[in-house]
């Protein structure tokens, strides 16, 4: 009987150390959890998003075109991080849909979505507005589907 409370005790001890390390965020309590439940498509206008296969090269062309001029400042191509995350694999992180309401609704975004929220913890700057119509996202939505295709 003995024993098995001496092994007991000591698996407790044990699963309570393994725990600790990981907790690096000592955050008091979760932020109230979101009313509804994450279906990983974001906040904002955009539920559902068709995709082009194979790729619309004149949309590519446009959405690089805005990613010069409006991103490029805080974002790679590559995985890099910069100020935020590098657009390289975007496409396997998240949903299309989630991207459009990121680059869309941004504001509500970072104030809602819990991925989001998650992001803004790591890179510790709020991603500004940028003024872009949805018809703009979709075009850039392509060029990410670029990244993560060509070979
Ligand atoms: C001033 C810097 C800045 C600019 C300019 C900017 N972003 Fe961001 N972006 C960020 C930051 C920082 C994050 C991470 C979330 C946060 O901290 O707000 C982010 C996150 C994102 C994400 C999510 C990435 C992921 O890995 O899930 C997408 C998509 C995105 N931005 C798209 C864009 C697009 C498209 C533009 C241009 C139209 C743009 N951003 C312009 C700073 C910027």
């Amino acid at each position: 009987m003995r024993i098995i409370f001496f092994f007991l005790a000591l698996f407790m001890i044990s699963s309570c150390g393994s725990e600790s390390p990981k907790d690096k965020s000592s955050k008091p309590a979760d932020p109230e959890p979101t009313a509804s439940t994450n279906d990983g498509k974001g906040i904002g206008e955009i539920k559902s998003v068709t995709l082009n296969d194979p790729l619309e090269p004149d949309m590519i062309k446009r959405g690089k075109g805005i990613y010069d001029m409006k991103c490029a400042a805080c974002h790679r191509t590559t995985s890099m991080r910069v100020v935020g995350p590098g657009f390289k694999g975007v496409t396997e992180r998240r949903k299309p849909e989630w991207i459009m309401n990121m680059i869309t609704n941004v504001e509500i975004m970072l104030d809602k979505d819990p991925d989001a929220q998650a992001l803004l913890e790591e890179c510790l700057t709020r991603m500004p507005n940028q003024n872009v119509t949805i018809g703009d996202a979709r075009d850039v939505l392509e060029f990410f589907y670029s990244l993560d295709t060509d070979k």
